[in-house]
């Protein structure tokens, strides 16, 4: 099918990859969908179609399940000397690597977010990540355990890989978001059907051929494009998968707890996030200053993990409201391949749309626009600019629901017990991440513990690192990703117990 626009910034190889016939991988060759339909693909920074892809349904899903089921059952995967699946996997990081600027391109073109940031951010924790599990491959074992039983007895636990796994991941961070799916799960031996989110199918696309180069074998993992309902909710349900791993929203993370229900497959979820940043008057006030701008407005504000309540302590407050709001008002939107870009469009119309409602009914709620607004002034593409609210009060929607765009809503305390502090930060149905910022020691790590969230960052805020756990407390889902935790979400453990 042709490309209908791509941006002339593109390299030709890219440029090249986006107009090509896209296929799934589904047992190891690369497919269309069985029915032969495809759906657009749209750039965000113009609204216009960048191409076509496959549009998996019923009739894919099984076909890839069951390729899953029998390389599980018989394939060379699961069997494999660790060591060789580790180099696999270190394969695949060093080809992604070598395509560097070619996933970065088109990480920018299908998301909207900078070249820049795609390049320096998504493509090398994509790669670390790679790597960073091939390690983990010859390292997961079992324990020998003492019984009080007696001596008579020899125990140990076998560490097994769960079976087939499905895994249905968002477009926020597409590439990257992959790997922290894939990397974990195959180097534990499982075998995968990934789909990937309709809005951003190209790099997962492109994955899967770097994926096959690496010698990946056939089965071991199959790539799906296509809808949630059409695709992913088969998927959710189908009876040959043993796990079911989700990143994205809290509303379908319940439906994927009801779909598995049926074999009662198992189930980790990565879902919302509303994630308090508090600021102490004793905090760096430019670190502070910058550091909750970016924990707000990076990836335009599409992170789960996002510091969208910006709790400051008066003393400081109206110091740290300006701050924000200037490097909000400075921030320079513009398409992701434009040099100049600093914060590129949202992923999609209906997030735009979303977003802009939700700064629309803060404001006929009552809260007063320091930066940004409603209008980006940009004509066309989905743009947003940086807001940050004031004047806010606890049970608007701007405060309680995750709005996953670059909007802030700032709040002033006056508490100096940490317990009132801990009540307020703590006051959201999710638990995912939070930041504090202060010099006092003794209170970072007061708030640290007291937070019911996944991750506290001390004067920092989005730091991420393929051996550090992330997860949600609360409705912000279940189980972790990455680290040595992650690897209990793919691995079954098995009591062997010889009498001697
Ligand atoms: P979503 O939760 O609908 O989509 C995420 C993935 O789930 C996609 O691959 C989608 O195709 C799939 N999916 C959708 N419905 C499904 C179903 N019934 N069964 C199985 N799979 C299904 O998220 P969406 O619609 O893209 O964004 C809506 C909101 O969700 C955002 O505004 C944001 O608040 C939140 N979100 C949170 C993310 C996170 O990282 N925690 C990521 C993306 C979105
Ligand atoms: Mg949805």
């Amino acid at each position: 099918m042709a490309t209908l626009s791509i941006d002339p910034r593109v390299s030709g190889r890219t440029a090249d990859f986006v107009a090509t016939d896209h296929r799934m991988l589904i047992d190891g060759r690369f497919v269309p969908a069985a029915s032969g339909k495809t759906f657009p693909v749209y750039n965000p920074a113009t609204g216009e179609i960048l191409t076509h892809v496959p549009e998996a349904e019923a009739e894919d899903v099984n076909r890839a399940v069951l390729a899953a089921r029998r390389a599980f059952d018989e394939g060379p995967w699961p069997r494999m000397a660790p060591s060789e699946r580790g180099r696999i996997l270190w394969k695949i990081a060093d080809l992604i690597e070598q395509h560097t600027d070619e996933f970065a391109e088109l990480e920018s073109l299908d998301n909207g977010k900078p070249f820049a940031v795609a390049r320096v951010a998504d493509v090398p924790l994509t790669v670390d990540m790679f790597r960073y599990m091939a390690g983990w491959a010859t390292k997961i074992s079992g324990k020998t355990l003492p019984l009080s039983a007696g001596y008579d007895f020899h125990s140990y636990t076998l560490r097994e890989p769960i079976g087939v796994v499905a895994q249905i991941i968002p477009w926020n961070f597409p590439l990257l978001m992959a790997a922290w799916k894939l990397a974990p799960a195959l180097a534990c031996g499982c075998t995968v059907i990934l789909k990937l989110a309709e809005q951003t199918p190209l790099t997962g696309l492109r994955l899967a051929q770097v994926m096959d180069e690496a010698g990946v074998p056939a089965g071991a993992v199959n790539v799906l494009t296509g809808f949630g309902e059409g695709a992913g909710a088969p998927l959710a349900a189908h009876d040959l998968v043993d796990k079911v791993a989700f990143t994205g929203s809290t509303e379908v993370g319940k439906l994927i707890v009801k779909a598995a229900a049926g074999n009662l497959k198992k189930v980790t979820l990565e879902l919302g996030g509303k994630s308090p940043a508090i600021v102490f008057p004793d905090a760096k006030i430019d670190q502070a200053v910058s550091g909750t701008a970016s924990a707000i407005f990076f990836n335009h504000g599409q992170c789960c993990c996002a510091g969208s309540r910006l709790y400051i302590h008066e003393k400081v407050f109206d110091q740290v409201v300006e701050g924000v709001s200037n490097i909000a008002s400075d921030i320079k939107l513009a398409p992701g391949l434009d040099p100049s870009c600093q914060m590129g469009p949202l992923v999609s119309d209906e997030q735009y749309r979303k977003v802009v409602s939700y700064i629309e009914s803060g404001i006929a709620e009552g809260a007063r626009v320091q930066a940004g607004g409603p209008v980006s002034g940009v004509e066309r593409g989905y743009f947003v600019r940086p807001t940050v609210l004031t004047n806010t009060n606890p049970r608007m929607k701007v405060v309680q629901e995750e709005i996953f765009g670059p909007v802030v809503c700032a709040v002033p305390f006056g508490d100096k017990d940490v317990d009132a502090i801990l009540k307020r930060a703590n006051d959201t149905v999710f638990g995912l991440a939070s930041s504090v910022w202060t010099q006092d020691l003794s209170m970072a790590h007061k708030v640290a513990r007291g937070i019911r969230a996944g991750t506290v960052w001390v004067n920092c805020h989005n730091v991420f690192d393929a051996s550090l756990p992330f997860g949600g407390y609360k409705q912000s889902g279940w189980g972790r990703e990455m680290g040595e935790e992650v690897l209990n979400n793919y691995l079954e453990t098995k009591a062997v117990t010889v009498a001697l």
